[in-house]
């Protein structure tokens, strides 16, 4: 949807395959970087490359999260958790998003441009508890709402906005890790409109977080959910 209005994407995955299939099918002007976004340096690589390659950075979407479940996707206790699977969690949900944001910031800081955007992803989980997803997770992406905050009025001088989405179910990979397809009946049942979410009604989201239009709005988050949760 961003490709189709116009974005030249740098699309960031820790897997080089995944960002690929992002772009399957778009012209060639985007391009795939490999990078883990736990690891400082390899956020400060991949911005250099990325605006050496592409150009400053208007956009920077923070979607890469993890939801660690054990097999058969059962939700780990608290009482039942490791150090090791918190730490994990909030490597990537958490430390990776504050390094992509931090990096975003300094290189605006540097070279300004017009419409700066970051669009962060917090989850229903972490504004009602969750369904399930683990402690960490939760914790994880309720460290996103806050940072969303921080980060707003910090940027606001650079005229960057920050804001957050906070999906409901949706309908990828990870969700289907922790919900099959046949307990949608059971969890639309809470869902006013009715279905589980899908990609496009986060992008949705985005495109329009991204927009000019959206200048007046930071430090906010949208709620995608089908009207599960209400504020
Ligand atoms: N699917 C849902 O129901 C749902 C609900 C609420 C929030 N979210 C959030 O939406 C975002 C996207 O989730 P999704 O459902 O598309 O999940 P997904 O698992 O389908 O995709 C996540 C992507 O992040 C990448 N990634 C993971 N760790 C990384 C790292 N260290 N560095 C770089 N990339 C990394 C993965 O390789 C994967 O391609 C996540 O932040 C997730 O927490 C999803």
């Amino acid at each position: 949807m961003l490709a189709a209005a116009g974005y030249q994407l740098a699309v960031v995955d820790r897997s080089i395959d995944a960002a690929n299939q992002t772009l399957a099918g778009l012209v060639e002007s985007h391009k795939a970087y490999l990078t883990d976004i736990t690891q400082e340096a390899q956020v400060s690589h991949l911005f250099n490359a990325v605006e050496a390659e592409l150009g400053p950075v208007d956009v920077l979407l923070n979607f890469a999260g993890v939801m660690i479940t054990p097999p058969g996707g059962q939700r780990p206790s608290i009482v039942d958790a490791s150090l090791e699977h918190w730490e994990q969690t909030f490597a990537v949900n958490a430390r990776g998003s504050f390094l992509c944001l931090r990096e975003m910031l300094r290189c605006r800081q540097r070279r300004p441009v017009e419409h700066g955007r970051i669009i962060n992803v917090s989850s229903t989980a972490a504004q009602i508890g969750g369904y399930n997803g683990s402690a960490a997770y939760i914790a994880s992406k309720g460290a996103i709402l806050s940072l969303t905050k921080i980060a707003a009025r910090e940027a606001a001088p650079m005229g960057i906005t920050v804001n957050c989405i906070a999906p409901g179910a949706m309908d990828t990979p990870m969700l289907r890790a922790v919900m099959p397809v046949e307990a949608d009946a059971a969890y639309v049942k809470n869902v006013p409109l009715g279905r589980v979410g899908n990609a496009q009604d986060v992008a949705s989201a985005a495109l329009f977080l991204a927009s000019a239009e959206a200048g007046y709005i930071t430090g906010s988050c949208i709620d995608v959910n089908g009207g599960m949760r209400m504020q």
